[in-house]
Order: structure tokens, then sequence, then C-alpha cells
């Protein structure tokens, strides 16, 4: 029998101890042993729970506890997340993570202090909730160099815009929903700003390259800004608006950015909507993938998480070897990358739009007061200068070619 911790009873944490309960024949059998959870470490106590006996509140039990010999950590944030851990894995317990934040701050530091103790820091559930994506770029993907990875990588964010879009409901009633789903961070500002998608972008980039691109350096935007009315101009143009985030490789150089896009029919990430994900990657022999799945949400969360924890019973003291060293990943400035820019601004300045950005494409959603305008390719650099220059300018969306 493996005896495991799950730290934090909230949303996954809960739903590793269902997952664990509902699948337990089949989950046994891969495993090759029995699972079973022997404490529960939360601030709270559960009274009612079935789980109610098996809750602690001092993490010293479970580290000195020799029967356990796996822990799932589903608390979230850097502290005390991050020191639980290391001493878990500097006691040989192998750790099991939804905790992304932590994840893109500390992975590479994790990963080898579980080698140097011969157990496993495994986090498949800190990207993409419940779908398999560090698996596979760890595993499946190994005899490629991946040129692109770009996804939808935040359920929340991914939510509120198809509410916005299937249903012209508000930002806040969607948000409210998606918090009530158990989508959304503590702190829902990291969905909505971008910054729990640009964190999951880091880690992805870090596996791909094998070294730490870090998260502070990565270009975001969330959509905040995003309005009813772009919605209007995206129909009008048969585009969708979409949380992007994005690594890719150009000349040996490393561009990565997190930004609201609008993508045309033929992109396939056109069509994620809801809390789904999906994560396209690029190789230079595979050519194009994509996976897909529920990005966030109790059980497909803890259904992540678990299979990590089945990983780590098959494994014992054997470490799974994930190459992502403490080396810092250079990332380029996105001011020179090019692309088309779509513009809303004040009729009137129709001309001095031409006269700026050359031969643009006009959009008309019918709005009182203003027009939609699509420019030509240009870099980042150029269009930041070219629309303070504007008189009429009220905002803009970058357009993801096809
Ligand atoms: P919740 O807030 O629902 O759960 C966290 C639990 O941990 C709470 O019960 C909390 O107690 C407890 N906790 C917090 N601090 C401590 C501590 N010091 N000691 C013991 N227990 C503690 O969060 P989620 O389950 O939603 O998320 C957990 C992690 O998983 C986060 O890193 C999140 O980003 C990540 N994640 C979440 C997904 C989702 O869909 N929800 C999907 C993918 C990843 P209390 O409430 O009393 O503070
Ligand atoms: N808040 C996150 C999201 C949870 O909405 O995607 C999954 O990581």
């Amino acid at each position: 029998m493996i005896s495991i911790a799950v730290l934090g009873y909230g949303t996954v944490g809960s739903g590793v101890v269902e997952v664990i309960e509902k699948n337990k024949e089949v989950i046994d059998r891969r495993a090759g042993e029995e699972i079973r959870v022997k404490y529960i470490l939360d601030l709270r106590d559960f009274p009612g729970d079935p789980y109610a006996d098996r809750v602690v509140h001092d993490m010293n039990v479970i580290l000195q506890d020799p029967e356990v010999s796996i822990i799932c950590e589903t608390m979230g944030g850097n502290e005390p997340a991050f020191t639980y851990s290391m001493q878990a894995l500097k006691a040989g317990k192998s750790v099991c993570t939804s905790n992304k934040e932590l994840v893109a701050n500390h992975g590479a530091e994790l990963i080898r202090t579980a080698k140097e103790n011969s157990c496993n820091y495994l986090f498949e559930a800190s990207v993409g909730g419940g779908i398999p994506i560090i698996r596979p770029l760890n595993a499946a993907l190994t005899a490629e160099r991946i040129e692109l990875i770009n996804g939808i990588l935040n359920g929340t964010t991914n939510y509120i815009l198809t509410r916005m879009a299937e249903e012209g409901s508000d930002f806040e009633t969607s948000l409210k929903e998606a918090q009530e789903k158990g989508y959304a961070e503590r702190n829902p500002e990291a969905d909505v700003e971008g910054y729990d998608a640009c964190r999951k972008i880091a880690i992805l980039a870090s596996l791909m390259t094998g070294k730490t691109a870090r998260y502070e350096e990565i270009y975001t935007e969330g959509i905040t800004k995003i309005t009813r009315e772009d919605f209007l101009y995206a129909h009008k143009m048969n585009q969708f608006i979409k949380l992007l985030a994005s690594v890719r490789e150009v000349d040996g150089k490393y561009y990565a950015m997190v930004a609201p896009f609008l993508i045309g029919e033929k992109n396939p990430l056109h069509s994620v909507n809801d809390v789904f994900n999906a994560i396209f990657i690029r190789g230079n022999t595979l050519g194009d993938s994509m996976y897909y799945g529920r990005g966030a949400g109790k059980l497909p969360t803890a259904s992540a998480v678990v299979s990590d924890v089945i990983d780590c019973a098959k494994h014992g003291r054997t470490h799974i070897v994930c190459l992502w060293d403490e080396e810092k990943l250079p990332l380029c400035s996105i001011d020179g990358a090019s692309r088309r820019f779509f513009v809303r601004a004040k009729k009137g300045c129709e001309k001095e739009a031409e006269s700026l950005f050359g031969a643009i494409e006009t959009v008309d959603a019918g709005l009182d007061g203003e027009f939609g305008f699509v420019t030509p390719s240009i870099t980042e650099k150029e269009f930041a200068e070219k629309s303070a220059a504007l008189s009429g300018f009220i905002s803009r969306i970058r357009v993801e070619e096809d």
C-alpha cells in the first residue's frame, strides 16, 4: 500500500481525494499497489466530511511519517508551498502539484532537489488543467526541435470571452460565473490580467528549451480592456477574440508573449470555447500537433494530479528525467515582431489613418462615431509609434495570422 498526503483541501485537493475514491480500482491497478489518502493538511477542519479524521494542521506529522511516500501539493501560492515541497523532496517523498505559480518560480530547483533525493517533482496539472501536456513534452515529443507553442492556457478568461462573444454577457457577470465554477484563481486578477497564462507559457518555454524562462520577462496583456464593441467588430470580420500565450524560436532566438488576439476560422484555436484550453505545438519534423481539453475545474485538474501520483507510485525511488535547468533562457523583446493590428478609431480620421499606416482595410460594425480598420503587417514598435500619432485612436487588438 502507498500512503499519500494532500496539502490543501480546496477545489483541486478535494478533487484529488474524489478521483482516487471514484476510480480506485483502475488507479490501484495502474499504480501497481493500493493508493490511500492518509493525511489531508489544511488550515480548516471539515466536520461531517468523510475524510474529516485524516485532516491535520501540522506539516511535520506528514514529513515524519515514513509510510507517506507521495505528497499532492494543491494549496497554491509560493509559501509555505515551496518550503513544504522542498522539505518533502529532501525527505525522499515525491511531490505532485497543480501549483503553476510555484512551478514557474522554482521548477528547476525543485526538479533538481527531487533528482538529488531519488524521488520526483511532477506538475502535469500546472498547465492546461486536465490536458496531458507536460508528459507529452517530456516523454513523447523528445525527438523534436520545437519551433512554436501557441495556446489558450487559461480557462477563466476563455470562459469569459466565450460568454461575451456568444451571449453578449458582461465581463463582471462572466467572471463571477467562472469563480462559482471553481475555475478562477484566489485572486482572479491573475486570470484576467494574463499573469496565470504567462506563468504557464513560461513553464512550457522552459520545457521546450531546457532552460528557465522567467515569466517576469514575458510581455503580458490580459482581457480587461476587451469590450462588447470589440466583439461586434470581430463578428463582422468573422473573427474570434482569444487570449493567446505563445513562445516561438526564430533563428535561435526566443520570443514569448501573452495577449488577446483576433483569430480566423482557419486557426484551430478559434473553436476552443468555455473552460476548454488547447495547446498547439509545431515541431521541426512532426509538424503541427494540438492538445485539447478542460483547462480548469475540480475533477479535470485533479485527474492530472492523480496521473502524476500513479507515475510516482510506478517509479518508486527512481527519478523520472525532466530536462529543465536553472540557467536563464534569454528572451527577446517583442518590439521587432511583425503582425497586423485591428484598430478602433473615431470617425473623421480615416485619411489620417491611411496616411500613417498605408493600405488599411476598414470595418464598419455600425457603431456611432467610430470605425475600425486593419493595418498592413508592421512591427510592434512601429505600431506603437503610429497609433500614438493617430488623433482618433480608441483601442487595438493584435491579429494572429492563420
Ligand atoms: P483553493 O483555494 O480552492 O484551495 C486551496 C486550499 O489550500 C484551501 O482549502 C486553503 O485553505 C488551503 N491552504 C491554503 N494555505 C494553506 C496552508 N498554509 N496550509 C494548509 N492549507 C492551506 O484553490 P484551488 O484548489 O483552486 O487551487 C489550488 C492550486 O491549484 C493553485 O495553485 C491553483 O492555481 C492551482 N490550479 C487550480 C485549478 C482550478 O481549476 N481551480 C486548475 C489548475 C491549477 P483556506 O481556504 O482555508 O485558505
Ligand atoms: N485559474 C486557472 C484557469 C486555473 O482559469 O485556467 C487552471 O490553471
